[in-house]
């Protein structure tokens, strides 16, 4: 599995958090960026994301910022791009599972880095279900 993860100033901190863990758990991925807590704009660093998930270099994207907000809104500006902002694992594996959403957006100021990496977890572990009553949903907005 390729992953692609960017965060603002906002997320950067979770960011490479995730990016650690990530790393232990040997999967493959790309830091678009930023790298500090410098003051930047988080449009800048969805953009690489959905572009990497719509060519075809990543299976799926992680988006960090201070709310999650701003993040999923510019991603989901993109045609093919499916994020979902969440902050509990059931949404995160019911997103997977029922949406096959492609980017997960999290808010590092709205929730700790141990359920972060949690709901990373389960986003990144759990399968789109296949269901062809999803398959026809996704196919109405996309
Ligand atoms: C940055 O202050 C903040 O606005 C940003 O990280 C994010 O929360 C926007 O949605």
């Amino acid at each position: 599995m390729k992953v692609y993860i960017g965060s603002d100033h906002g997320g950067y901190g979770l960011k490479q958090e995730i990016i650690d863990h990530l790393s232990e758990r040997g999967i493959e991925m790309t830091d678009v960026g930023t790298y500090s807590e410098e003051s930047c704009d988080y449009p800048t660093y969805a953009k690489p994301v959905t572009e990497a998930i719509i060519n075809g270099e990543a299976e799926l994207g992680i988006l960090v910022c201070g709310t999650g907000i701003g993040m999923s809104m510019a991603a989901n500006k993109e045609k093919g791009i499916r994020a979902a902002l969440c902050h509990d694992t059931f949404s995160a594996k019911a997103t997977r599972e029922h949406n096959d959403a492609n980017i997960l957006c999290l808010g590092a100021r709205v929730i700790g880095p141990g359920l972060a990496l949690m709901i990373v977890d389960t986003f990144l572990d759990t399968p789109f279900s296949n269901d062809e009553r999803h398959i026809r949903r996704i196919s109405m907005f996309s």
